[in-house]
This record gives C-alpha cells, sequence and structure tokens, in this order.
C-alpha cells in the first residue's frame, strides 16, 4: 500500500492527479493546498470539490489542508491566463464541505511522525509548504519515503520566464531548501513534459463519454486553448498527471539520470532557473533523480485507464 500527501495550487491538473492516485489504489492522507496557480481560497474550494468528488467517485476520504498562501520571502503572481480564474477554466468549483481546521504544515509534521519512512509527497505545486516543514523540523527528510517534483527545466525552457518553471518559480527559496535537503527526490522538468501532450486524443476523449472523460474535457479546455495558442503546443500538457504517473508506475520513466540539481533563488532574470551539473564539475553529490524521458504510451494507458473509470467492463 502507497501513502501520499497530495501538494496542490488546485487547478485542472493537480485535480486530475488526485483521481489518478486514487485509480491506483494508493492512500491519499490529505490534501495540502499551497500558493500558486489561482487565488488561494479558489484553489481551497476547488480542493474540496476534489474531496466531495473522491468520496462519492472513489469511496476515499481525503481531508483538505490549507497551507502557505505565500512564498517565504519573494512576491508572486498568479496564472489565470494560463488555468481560468477559477483553475479549471473561468468559473471555480463549488462545494459545501469545509477544510480542515489545522495548518497544511502541521499536517505534513504530523504524518512524517506518524508514518515514519512511508509518505511520499506529492508535490506538483510551489514547494513552500514542504520547505516549511523542513524549517520546522529537519528530521522530516528521513521520515519522508520520497518526494515527487513537478518542476525546473532540463534544458533552460521555462514557461513563466524565458528559463524557469512556474512552480519553482513562484518560490525558489522554498524549493533551494527542498532540493538541498538530501530528500530522495525525483524531479519531473516541464521541458520534459511539454513533449507529451494529448493531441488528436482529444476526440477519443470525445467519444468515450464516461463521467470522467467529460470532466477531463470540461476542465483541461482552457488550458488546452492556452498550450495551444500561446505556448506552440500541439495539445494540451500534463504537468502535474505525468509526475503522478512517475511516482505510480517505473515503467512510465524512459530515461533518468541521478544529479546535482541546485535552484537559482536571487531576484533576477534567472530566478527559479533549475541548475543542473550535467559534468559533475561541482564536485557535489548527486541530490535528484532526473527525468529525461517519458514512455508516452504508458502514460497515455494510465490516463485512458482512469477516463473509463465506472464505464462497466
Ligand atoms: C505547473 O504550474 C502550474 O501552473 C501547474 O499546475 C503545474 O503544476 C506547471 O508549470
Ligand atoms: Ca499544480
Amino acid at each position: 500500500m502507497r501513502h501520499f500527501i497530495i501538494d496542490c495550487d488546485t487547478a485542472e491538473d493537480d485535480i486530475f492527479s488526485l483521481f489518478l492516485l486514487l485509480h491506483s489504489g494508493a492512500t491519499v492522507h490529505g490534501i495540502t493546498v499551497v500558493e500558486g496557480n489561482v487565488s488561494f481560497p479558489v484553489e481551497v474550494q476547488n480542493a474540496l470539490w476534489a474531496s466531495e468528488f473522491s468520496k462519492r467517485f472513489f469511496g476515499a476520504e481525503v481531508k483538505v489542508y490549507p497551507g502557505m498562501d505565500r512564498p517565504l520571502v519573494k512576491e508572486f503572481r498568479t496564472v489565470e491566463n494560463v488555468h481560468g480564474k477559477g483553475g479549471v477554466g473561468e468559473s471555480p468549483l463549488s462545494s459545501t464541505s469545509k477544510p480542515q481546521n489545522k495548518h497544511a504544515v502541521d499536517f505534513i509534521l504530523e504524518m512524517a511522525d506518524r508514518y515514519p519512512g512511508e509518505i511520499e509527497f506529492l508535490a506538483i505545486s510551489p514547494l513552500t509548504n514542504l520547505a516549511m516543514a523542513y524549517l520546522r523540523d529537519r528530521s522530516i527528510v528521513d521520515k519522508i519515503k520520497a518526494v515527487w517534483v513537478m518542476g525546473g527545466t532540463i534544458h533552460g525552457h521555462g514557461n513563466i520566464t524565458p528559463v524557469a518553471e512556474y512552480n519553482i518559480w513562484v518560490d525558489p527559496d522554498a524549493a533551494k531548501l527542498v532540493f538541498n535537503a538530501g530528500f530522495n527526490l525525483t524531479m519531473v522538468a516541464w521541458d520534459l513534459i511539454t513533449q507529451y501532450t494529448v493531441n488528436d486524443e482529444w476526440e477519443q476523449i470525445k467519444k468515450m463519454d464516461t463521467e470522467l472523460s467529460r470532466l477531463y474535457l470540461s476542465f483541461y479546455s482552457h488550458y488546452r486553448n492556452f498550450a495551444m495558442t500561446k505556448q506552440r503546443m500541439k495539445g494540451n500538457p500534463h504537468p502535474d498527471l505525468i509526475t503522478t504517473a512517475v511516482a505510480l508506475d517505473p515503467k512510465v520513466v524512459s530515461e533518468m539520470e541521478r544529479q546535482f540539481v541546485d535552484v537559482e533563488s536571487c531576484d533576477c532574470l534567472t530566478r527559479g532557473a533549475t541548475i543542473i551539473d550535467y559534468l559533475g564539475v561541482l564536485g557535489k553529490e548527486p541530490n535528484v533523480n532526473v527525468v529525461y524521458g517519458i514512455d508516452r504510451k504508458v502514460f497515455l494507458d494510465h490516463l485512458f485507464s482512469l477516463l473509463r473509470r465506472g464505464s462497466g467492463p
């Protein structure tokens, strides 16, 4: 049994990442919410919707823990232009439930203590919550089994600046702490996942006509439109969902290398860039499993299996 905490800046791809975890049979102990894609109250609201949906559709109890609503040091900006004001298009999702009355950072520390060596932290958003937990108690490094990070670039092609990926750019101080802390950390970069978009498969998904396929089309259409018109992509990307698939199934990864990676945390043109020591010239111990290739078919099989769930044999 796998045990996860999913750390979200709750937009379309974050929500489907939660669904993929639940579809795989993993236990998701909580959704921790952090600053990022859209306004913080909308992110919490979307997480509550996802939690209610998960209870009904997957029979899973997943509680929502609001966490850090701004980076450790720097200013940041949300990206409603990318995901829509609601994070799943223009309208936010609505829910009737309330978040837990416990801060995400307290929850993360408690879970690490309760399940030492078992919790996997799926970081598909800026790393502020995990960095805060680490600052409070450094021993968390040995208690967390794995940290799966959607973030950074491998070839220096960013999405929020020419060289930086959004999650790392939002809170580079947090990312620098987390990358250098000694976690068992795997990184899935932005300029890797852009090669594995859903292109013509969009039409196949339309034909599925299941509850999840309809949700998928509705949630991702704003993002798809943005990616295809503003980001030179052939279809819609899945940064968070690919990271989740990487976490769940080693067969999704076709190429990976262990290397030393640091984060540029200056207030400068290269803020949030991930610096990979390809040649080991710094002489530092490798600290990150860097993913360099994805098996597109294996990933799409996971996505399609999820979207078909509940549609009969
Ligand atoms: C990442 O930033 C957010 O916009 C997405 O949710 C994803 O986690 C991509 O850069
Ligand atoms: Ca995200």
